[in-house]
């Protein structure tokens, strides 16, 4: 895919939407109403990601390490989770937009798994935007669950262990249809990872930027595909010279 500005649009964008806290903070409100206002910054968010022609985004949404916050955020959370699918299941799936949740379902309440499934299910068929929402996601875990896949495989003869290779872990992480993103971006000012996507963002650009979370806009979203595509990047390679190829002579 390339656009106007030169350089190509990615293809599959993943986003960190951090800062949603202390937006409210700055504002005197309470966090709750951060966590509102970022709802709103997802759905305009997917809006601008379908019409800028990008193939998947990933957001994050809740992390593994999120439950160590109060009991009454995390239930917050929880029911805007309930709340989005719910609410916005109709008209997503009218957009053509593909839901898949990425994460650990166990520990999620018995109603939230149905409905999580139930969406999936529902938009499966769809040929638009490809929407992963990270929930209850950290990458570590991710890995783990493979990991302790690929040992159940072993030990049941299905794979040689001599045979596993990064192709074979891929496959048994919760994105093994989906292609690495090129783009990772987190908002807020934070500059870390905090557990997300170790393995696929091997190669990912980073972008950080200062907006807290519910103000990231289409201007803020352009910015940072912007940026993107002012990277050279070259994956452990050499950088090609504008007209020449590099290859074996
Ligand atoms: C991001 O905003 C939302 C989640 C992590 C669930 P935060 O709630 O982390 O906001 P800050 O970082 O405290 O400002
Ligand atoms: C990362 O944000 C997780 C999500 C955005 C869901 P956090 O706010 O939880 O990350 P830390 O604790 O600042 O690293
Ligand atoms: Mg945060």
């Amino acid at each position: 895919m390339s656009s106007g500005q030169g350089g190509p649009t990615p293809t599959h964008v993943a986003i960190i939407m951090d800062g949603n806290g202390r937006w409210a903070q700055m504002r005197g409100l309470p966090r709750q109403e951060g966590h509102r206002r970022g709802l709103e910054a997802l759905r305009r968010t997917v809006r601008n990601a379908s019409d800028l022609g990008i193939g998947v985004l990933t957001l994050y949404s809740f992390s593994t390490e999120n439950w160590r916050r109060p009991q009454a955020e995390v239930s917050f959370l929880m029911g805007l989770l309930r709340h989005f699918v719910e609410k916005d299941l109709a008209e997503l799936s009218a957009a053509n937009v593909q839901v898949r949740i990425i994460g650990s379902r166990q520990d999620l309440a018995p109603d939230l798994r149905r409905l999580v499934e139930h969406a999936e299910a529902r938009t499966r068929g769809n040929t638009g935007l490809i929407l992963a929402i990270a929930f209850n996601y950290g990458a570590r875990d991710e890995i783990v669950r493979a990991a302790r896949a690929l040992a159940a495989d072993a030990a049941a003869g299905r794979v040689e262990p001599r045979a596993i290779d990064e192709a074979a872990l891929s496959a048994r992480l919760d994105t093994h249809d989906l292609p690495d993103p090129e783009l990772v971006i987190r908002t807020s000012g934070e500059t870390r990872i905090s557990n997300f996507l170790l393995w696929q963002a091997a190669y990912a650009e980073f972008v950080f930027t200062p907006v807290m979370w519910p103000d990231f806009d289409r201007a803020a979203f352009e910015d940072a595909l912007a940026q993107y595509r002012q990277r050279e990047r070259r994956f452990g390679g050499l950088s090609t010279p504008p007209g020449r190829s590099v290859g074996v002579a």
